[in-house]
């Protein structure tokens, strides 16, 4: 198991709504800590997730408990402090100017948070690469399409390099492709050894793709997913035209082959999913599912036991 040491911290962490119909406790005891890498939060709709990310990047306030980044109480943080510490995409809204290209926006966040754009240009150039948005840099990303934008949103967040991201529901609007490659980006190691990313998301293959860390919040407490990556599990994957001459020749095992698509299983630990699936594509497979077929993740939302 990965080592972490401790970037945030949360303890004791309380937060309620007051409503027309009473108050609302969402966060009742709040738990955490987390280091470097990338750690999924799951929880059904309303479980208070977005609350959560919102009260780590200050757009809300919490009643008890204590809240801080580095050992620093979140509190005592300055405004700057804080804008290059966190940086968040937020679920479900407009994370972007639609009158601007990519570019564009990246330069406007940057210069927002105090971040000057030549500092951190050529690492988004790097970002738009590595997630096929470099030809669409300079393009109104209100032509581009909503998966495009959710794309440029996720990179935007990245993009201003702070040490600590927040990406709520990431993959809403993205195609296969779009998710791998997001998936296989946020698991390399030049890019996760000194930041700590945090995402929520009901996209259990991406989370089993990407995930270090992964935690439910349940009943406004925090469950941490055990012995996660330490044993294999059981992946199917289906092939777009299949070569079945090289998938024999692959050693891979073939469970059903038919028109165009081929499925295959294979049995890796959760962790090492990622590499597998990237080996898969560097051998000239093209892949279009993958489905965790023993439901591990899908066990541990649902209280399931394996
Ligand atoms: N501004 C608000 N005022 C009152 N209740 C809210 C507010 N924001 C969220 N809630 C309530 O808090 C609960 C948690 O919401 P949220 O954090 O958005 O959950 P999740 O992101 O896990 O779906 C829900 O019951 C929601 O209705
Ligand atoms: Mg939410």
């Amino acid at each position: 198991m990965e080592q972490f040491e401790n970037i945030l911290t949360v303890k004791h962490l309380k937060k309620s709504y007051k409503t027309s119909s009473g108050a609302i406790d969402v966060l009742k005891d709040v738990n955490l800590e987390l280091g470097n890498g990338v750690t999924a939060i799951l929880g059904p709709n309303g479980a208070g997730k977005t609350t959560l990310i919102k009260i780590f990047t200050d757009l809300l306030n919490f009643e008890e408990g204590q809240v801080a980044y580095c050992g620093k109480e979140l509190k005592t943080m300055t405004k700057k402090e804080k804008s290059q510490t966190f940086s968040l995409l937020s679920e479900g809204s407009r994370n972007l100017y639609y009158k601007l290209t990519p570019l564009e926006n990246i330069k406007y966040f940057a210069t927002l948070r105090g971040i000057p754009f030549d500092s951190i240009k050529e690492y988004s150039l790097n970002l738009l690469q590595k997630l096929n948005l470099y030809e669409k840099k300079s393009e109104m990303v209100e032509n581009l399409s909503r998966g495009m934008q959710q794309k440029v949103a996720v990179v935007c967040a990245l993009s201003m390099n702070t040490p600590v991201t927040f990406l709520d529901e990431p993959t809403l609007g993205l195609d296969m492709e779009s998710s791998i490659n997001l998936s296989k980006f946020l698991r390399s190691p030049e890019f996760t050894s000194n930041r700590s990313i945090i995402i929520t998301s009901h996209d259990f293959s991406f989370i089993e793709n990407t995930a270090t860390q992964i935690y439910k919040l349940q009943g406004g407490m925090m469950i941490e997913k055990q012995e996660f990556g330490e044993s294999d599990d059981t992946f199917i994957i289906r092939i777009n035209h299949p070569d079945i001459d090289k998938i024999n020749d692959d050693g891979l095992e073939i469970v059903d082959a038919c028109g165009q698509y081929c499925t295959i299983k294979i049995s890796v630990s959760s962790l090492r999913l990622g590499e597998e699936i990237h080996k898969l594509n560097d051998a000239g497979h093209e892949i279009v599912y993958v489905e965790a077929a023993n439901q591990n993740i899908t066990n541990f939302y649902l209280n399931k036991e394996p």
